[in-house]
């Protein structure tokens, strides 16, 4: 098969989207527009790939190298059009001598299976576009064809005539070119139209003068939705709610509620899974076969193992991990802390930067002080331990397998294994004060009255 490369065109701010952020940066089901469409190129293996970004985007550079490490940057400064930007990568480029792909960062529902089928045609004709058929054409550039159903021009709606814009077959803006026609037809390409810009549409007439008509790969409308505004962005996150919710549930979870439940892109959900309303899940996130999730629990960068039940009202934050069967109940919060099998941590607890062994119980209210305002400490506890209600486990501190920790006790120093640890006020018991107290006070006040 012919190596494939890909340009993905990202310089423009997104002014509509009224943001100090770079518009590609902006997300969707957890992951930026960008990466979200450097995944979809994934997929095709490319062998080199671009991202031609504005100044002082750097941000936007460094998105990309997390999803392609080989990823290299052009800069485009002036916004000069698409063929102007397309041109910006032709020096990474060099010696590059397959099929070239462009696409936009801003494109994000764009599928592999319609980039691939791109790629293939363009293997075969040298130069392909993905259209779509426009409910509205509006804005978009129309596919002009001739009677064998090649396409001989991309016109521009500025640039139309009123037969063209008639035409609702229209561009993508996602195009093939082998590279060795690229290049030296995008240097042939002028400004000479409505907006003055260098048009990459144009390659398709200049192919075609030079006898190579332009092949066409057609997508649904909605792979081809761009991002221009908050409206937009927001559009795009439904259809990507509803995709994954479809997806988790035909793969085996039940959704109780499944317009309440929100993934993100990398969410991994296993077999059996019951997932009750108003969930949310963060970036990633892996739940095991049978895990229950409970309503109103927040989940991000969690891996949760078969068995496992956590919520309602569970927060589970970076780096947790929950053990097979274990129990995060309601009003729990865990951070970077590995909870053993058969754990539980029913009620109002937060556990961070933790270990706890195997069958262990953690009372309501206990908590791990790991903070001490300047550094962050390691709490670790054995297997079957019994830490009481409302202690305070002050790290760095170890607490030995089968230990019990008395209720309200504020853990200072290691609790050897199957050792007793308890710090408490002794209790005051007096009897009768309580009804002696009441009588005073209701004399007193019986008394202010009269005066
Ligand atoms: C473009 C296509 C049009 C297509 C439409 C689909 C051209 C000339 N027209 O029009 O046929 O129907 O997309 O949405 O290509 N960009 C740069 N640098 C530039 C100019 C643009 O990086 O100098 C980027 C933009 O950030 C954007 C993309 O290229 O991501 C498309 O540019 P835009 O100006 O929005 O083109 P359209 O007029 O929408
Ligand atoms: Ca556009």
């Amino acid at each position: 098969m012919t190596e494939i490369a890909i340009i993905v065109l990202a310089a423009g701010k997104g002014t509509r989207m009224k943001s100090a952020l770079p518009k590609v940066m902006h997300r969707a089901a957890g992951r930026s527009l960008l990466a979200h469409v450097l995944h979809a190129a994934k997929a095709l293996a490319p062998a080199e790939a671009v991202a031609v970004v504005g100044p002082g985007m750097e941000s936007v550079a460094e998105e990309a190298r997390s999803v392609f490490p080989q990823v290299r940057t052009a800069i485009q400064a002036d916004r000069l059009g698409t063929a102007h930007a397309v041109s910006m990568a032709k020096e990474a480029l060099a010696g590059f001598r397959g099929t070239v792909l462009v696409l936009y960062g801003d494109v994000p529902l764009i599928s592999s299976e319609s980039l691939a089928g791109l790629a293939e045609l363009v293997g075969r004709s040298g130069i392909a576009v993905l259209g779509f058929e426009a409910a509205n054409p509006h804005g978009y550039g129309r596919l002009l064809r001739n009677a064998q159903g090649q396409i001989t021009g991309i016109r521009e709606e500025l640039d139309a005539s009123p037969e063209e814009r008639a035409i609702t077959l229209c561009n993508s803006g996602i195009i093939g070119v082998s590279a060795d026609i690229l290049w030296p037809l995008l240097a042939k390409v002028e400004n000479a139209n409505a907006k003055g810009e260098y048009y990459l549409t144009d390659l398709v007439e200049l192919a075609a003068a030079d006898g190579k008509p332009c092949a066409l790969a057609v997508c649904p409308e909605e792979e081809v939705a761009g991002v221009n505004d908050r409206l937009q962005l927001a559009a795009i996150e439904a259809r990507l709610q509803e995709a994954y919710r479809r997806r988790h549930m035909l793969n085996g979870a039940t959704l109780t509620a499944p317009g309440t439940v929100f993934f993100s892109a990398d969410t991994e959900i296993g077999q059996d899974v019951v997932i009750e309303p108003n969930v949310v899940f963060g970036p990633g996130v892996t739940v095991g076969d049978g895990v229950e999730i409970l309503a109103f629990s927040h989940i991000e960068g969690a891996r949760i193992a078969a068995g496992a039940r956590i919520g309602p009202y569970a927060r589970l934050r970076p780096g947790a991990e929950i053990g097979a069967a274990a129990h995060i109940g309601n009003f729990v919060e865990v951070k970077k802390a590995v909870i053993g099998a058969g754990a539980k941590a029913n009620h109002l607890s937060y556990i961070g930067d933790a270990r706890v062994g195997e069958k262990t119980n953690i009372g309501a209210g206990t908590i791990t002080c790991n903070y001490d305002g300047y550094e962050k400490h390691l709490t670790q506890v054995g297997a079957n331990v019994f830490v009481g209600s409302n202690s305070s486990l002050v790290a760095p501190v170890k607490l030995g397998d089968g230990a019990n920790i008395a209720a309200g006790s504020v853990i200072t120093r290691d609790v050897p294994a199957n050792a007793l640890a308890m710090t408490r006020a002794p209790l005051d018991l007096r009897e009768g004060w309580a009804a002696r107290y009441r009588e005073m006070k209701a004399a007193r006040k019986a008394a202010k009255k009269k005066s």
